[in-house]
């Protein structure tokens, strides 16, 4: 599997799982969520292996992929911080907080810090509407988030 760059422990253990699965085509999505619980993201080397494993078009694959934003071609940092871009948010300035957030850890949105602590995503409505603008981390909800709280929210997890 030396063709493939990345950690061939875990593309044993992809290719075990597939090897155990009686239908590969129609397990597409299944299969890489596997993957992605396995490296943590879909590198480009994965989606191929993925595609010649299943005999499945690396387009299609790629499609999928790129389709669902639960997927993500990008190593993700240890703690991912979401920020909610829906309406109600919007309105209450979670483009500020997207900006403080992003100026602070120097880094883009969907991309991983340089200490590979964080990253940083966006989302749609996430429900709580009331406590807008919203960020979560790692699935903990902060409400009413206003630019000043940006940097203790960080340092909570640079412990
Ligand atoms: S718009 Fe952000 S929680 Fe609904």
């Amino acid at each position: 599997m030396a063709e493939y760059n990345v950690d061939s422990e875990k593309l044993k253990k992809l290719e075990e799982y597939i090897d155990g699965l009686e239908e590969k085509e129609g397990a597409l999505i299944n299969i890489l969520h596997e993957a992605q619980d396995i490296f943590g993201y879909l590198p480009k080397d994965v989606q191929l292996f993925i595609a010649r494993k299943c005999d499945i078009p690396a387009s299609k694959v790629f499609g999928v992929v790129t389709f669902y934003s639960y997927f993500t071609m990008e190593p993700q940092g240890k703690h991912v911080i979401n920020i909610c871009m829906g309406t109600a948010c919007f309105v209450k300035g979670a483009e500020k907080i997207l900006a403080e957030f992003k100026r602070l850890l120097d880094i883009k949105e969907g991309n991983m810090s340089k200490d590979g602590l964080f990253t940083i995503n966006t989302l749609r409505c996430v429900g709580a509407c009331g406590l807008a603008p919203v960020v979560m981390v790692d699935g903990k909800v902060y409400g009413r988030v206003k630019v000043e709280d940006v940097e203790n929210i960080i340092k909570e997890y640079r412990k």
